[in-house]
């Protein structure tokens, strides 16, 4: 089987894409790109291959599906391909109270964000340890703190960080690098599907999506457990740590509150 780089959410966030593919030469694999629009990930492939950098494998399904992950397994099978490195990179938000909001997308925020991202974590283990790569996860801030007005959403990148961290460690000891990247705010599609417009303070710690992808790289290269992105986000999150519980909530709920009202 050859091995690859697979990167899920690449049809809109294609930043991680481009930076695996502009270091081919490092990390040694060509790659496959997952999400569910294929205008946008063939749009994609065409334009790494055009840099004469080989053409990346398209899959498109979709990881809300419980079948989505298997789907992803069989496709790359069928094509003799495997996953040296896998970056879950695929997820959404939703703004607005956890009890308004319909419980269907949030749950399927969980497939996406957690399940899908757990079960594509676990099922190509063995061939990641083969070929001595990794698993990329794309957290966020969010994972640091609760979110009153993005409940869901928070809590599933505090599962994110929680579960690739301790899956660090688990798997050190065969090999596999297992990095937590946790960006702030990005300017992509992510704050319209989520229904977000960003107040001020957020948009001071937001980075360019080809910047977070670089650290994010750099990051898992070098074996590191976690990274937040930029100086700005992790001063916050020293910050964070310093305030109590009930006062955080409070700042997160204005803080959105005030984004909302724009
Ligand atoms: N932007 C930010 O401010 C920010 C901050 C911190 C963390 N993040 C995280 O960064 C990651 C990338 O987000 P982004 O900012 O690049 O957002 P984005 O522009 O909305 O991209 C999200 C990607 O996920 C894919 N995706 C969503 N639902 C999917 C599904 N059901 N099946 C397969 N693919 C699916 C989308 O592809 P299709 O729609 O074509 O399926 C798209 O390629 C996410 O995990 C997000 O939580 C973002």
């Amino acid at each position: 089987m050859k091995p690859v780089v697979l990167i899920t959410g690449a049809s809109s966030g294609t930043a991680l894409a481009k930076v695996f593919a502009a270091h081919q030469h490092e990390h040694g694999h060509e790659l496959a790109l997952v999400a569910r629009r294929q205008d946008r990930l063939e749009t994609l492939a065409g334009e790494i291959a055009a840099t004469g950098r080989p053409r990346p494998t398209v899959i498109t399904v979709d990881l809300e599906r419980r079948d989505g992950a298997s789907a992803v397994s069989a496709e790359l099978s069928s094509l003799g391909l495997e996953p040296a490195i896998v970056v879950n990179n695929a997820g959404f938000g939703l703004r607005g109270a956890a009890a308004a909001l319909s419980r269907d997308e949030q749950l399927a925020m969980i497939d996406v964000n957690v399940r899908a991202l757990t079960e594509m974590s676990l099922m190509f283990v063995d061939s990641v340890a083969r070929h001595r790569g990794g698993i990329l996860n794309v957290a966020s801030l969010a994972a640091f703190l609760p979110g009153p007005g993005m409940a869901v959403y928070y809590a599933s990148k505090a599962y994110v960080l929680s579960f690739s961290e301790a899956l660090h460690r688990e798997l050190s000891e065969r090999g596999v690098r297992v990095t937590a990247l946790c960006p702030g705010p990005v300017p992509t599609e992510f704050q319209a599907r989520a229904g977000l417009s960003l107040p001020a303070a957020a948009r001071m710690l937001e980075l360019s999506a080809e910047r977070v992808a670089q650290i994010g790289y750099d990051a898992f290269m070098a074996g590191k457990r976690v990274v937040i992105a930029g100086i700005g986000n992790r001063i916050a999150v020293s910050l964070m740590r310093l305030v109590p519980h009930a006062l955080l909530l409070r700042l997160v709920d204005q803080t959105r509150a005030a984004g909302a009202e724009k």
